[in-house]
């Protein structure tokens, strides 16, 4: 196999604030949407409170990433660490802290790579605006992304606006939607999401404003959807899948505007969002500089023909469902499946990025992308997870590939550095190089122990590519 990867590729590492840190009640940091969603799962999971304790721990954790060969690390900045109630005055130890963790990579000769916006929404903001319905929720991220590009953009250069709008918007917790009533929930949902668009162009355009030489895109969710045959209603049902679930929304951030068939969609189930007369110019002058990948599995898709049982919208929220709910979504015979249900598919990989590619000519990063399973910690304190070193063999071979295929993909981090808190399985689910010795209920001594992917990964940085 002939080695593709560039010498200065981003061999890196992600995170989440509210998956990693912890402390979440610390220094002045407000509550979130993430925590307020984690504490009412309490009982059956871990929670954010105290997660990986990076919060505690970044010293140590930082010279692991160090020790791994890190280019770049991926991580995102809390909100409410930096505003507590989402739109006031800046906290001094919020922006402290990030201030530490960005002059240590540097020091360690790793590039930050910062997401403002990782599902953690401060929650005052939903108790005073409804969250993203309103529009001064808009203005408050904009306010918030011109503190951290301000604050941080004379050493962070690149960033991501947002982390996976396109799949948050559909998760009803994410958004904080509990108790919108079931005929409002998709207005609610689409006014949301058009306000969030327009507070990423408004960043967007902040970063090219505020920070030197600064670069930033969206980070999203990818879908590639297979058709179940070679029916050309089946092929469709594919297409319209990944339309409903990706493209919109990288047309959106690319174009500024909604692509046809979203147009209509949204015209025809009467939900179209409210917007102002200035937001056509700021959809339209925000142009992102590269796109953030996260890729974890792929769909297959037949059609279903329309009936009164799925009349449009009526799936919206079974995110394994296209938006006319028309399209059923199988599993796929040929591919493996992870404990938890993903299908594991490599090929896929190389195949939405040279779609995404194709589409947009911008450079593309993978930010995510990894196996989340149990670990078994041994008798003899290692973690032998040759499965996950399975997995990214091939998801690196795909990315060797892609790179041969003409595309511009210029990073690699997996999800995620270290374990962290998975968002439905806590710490029973597990996606880390690096294992931290904790269960859900029981914090033991939140040791960190390299697994032997972390041993795998270090190679693979070395040698600038698979050895084998
Ligand atoms: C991605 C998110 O969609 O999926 C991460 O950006 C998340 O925050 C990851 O952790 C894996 O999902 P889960 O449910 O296993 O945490």
């Amino acid at each position: 196999m002939n080695n593709h990867f560039p010498e200065d590729f981003w061999w890196g590492a992600s995170s989440s604030a509210f998956q990693i840190e912890g402390a979440w009640n610390e220094d002045g940091k407000g509550m979130t949407v993430a925590d307020y969603n984690s504490f009412q799962k309490s009982e059956a999971q871990a929670d954010t409170k105290v997660a990986s304790d990076f919060y505690h721990r970044y010293k140590e954790d930082i010279s692991l990433m160090k020790e791994l060969g890190m280019k770049t690390y991926r991580f995102s900045i809390s909100w409410a660490r930096i505003i507590p109630n989402g739109d006031g005055e800046a906290n001094e130890k919020g922006v402290e802290f990030y201030n530490n963790i960005i002059d240590l990579l540097l020091e360690k000769g790793i590039i930050p790579f910062v997401t403002l916006y990782h599902f953690d929404l401060p929650f005052s903001l939903v108790e005073t605006y409804n969250g993203w319905e309103d529009r001064r929720c808009v203005d408050a991220f904009e306010r918030f992304a011109r503190i951290c590009y301000t604050a941080f953009g004379d050493r962070v250069k690149h960033w991501q606006v947002n982390n996976e709008q396109n799949l948050m918007v559909r998760v009803n917790e994410r958004m904080n939607m509990y108790d919108v009533p079931a005929e409002d929930a998709e207005r609610v949902r689409a006014q949301m999401d058009y306000h969030m668009f327009v507070a990423h162009a408004l960043a967007t355009t902040a970063c090219h404003e505020l920070v030197e030489g600064g670069k930033v895109g969206p980070a999203i969710s990818s879908t590639m959807t297979y058709p179940a045959s070679n029916k050309p209603m089946d092929i469709w049902a594919a297409k319209m899948n990944d339309n409903f679930k990706t493209n919109y929304a990288l047309d959106m951030y690319c174009y500024g505007d909604y692509p046809g068939y979203y147009k209509e969609y949204l015209e025809k189930t009467g939900i179209s969002p409210i917007r102002q007369p200035e937001d056509e110019d700021i959809l339209k002058n925000a142009k992102p500089d590269l796109i953030a990948v996260n890729y974890y599995r792929t769909l297959v898709a037949s059609y279903l023909p329309e009936t009164e049982e799925h009349p449009f919208g009526t799936k919206l929220n079974d995110i394994d469902y296209d938006l006319y709910g028309y399209f059923k979504i199988e599993k796929n015979p040929h591919l493996q499946a992870t404990e938890y249900g993903a299908q594991i598919d490599p090929m896929g990989l190389r195949l939405v990025l040279n779609d995404y590619y194709n589409r947009y000519r911008l450079p593309l990063i993978i930010t995510e992308n990894g196996l989340g399973t149990p670990d078994t910690l041994t008798e003899d304190g290692n973690i032998h997870d040759d499965y996950r070193i399975e997995y990214l063999k091939e998801h690196i071979a795909a990315c060797n590939d892609v790179i041969a295929d003409g595309v511009e993909l210029f990073g690699y981090c997996p999800w995620a550095v270290m374990d962290i808190l998975s968002s439905h399985q806590g710490f029973k689910k597990r996606y880390g190089f690096i294992y931290v010795n904790r269960e859900d209920h029981d914090l033991k001594d939140l040791a960190r122990i390299k697994k032997d992917s972390f041993y795998f990964y270090q190679k693979v940085i070395q040698h600038n590519g698979l050895s084998d």
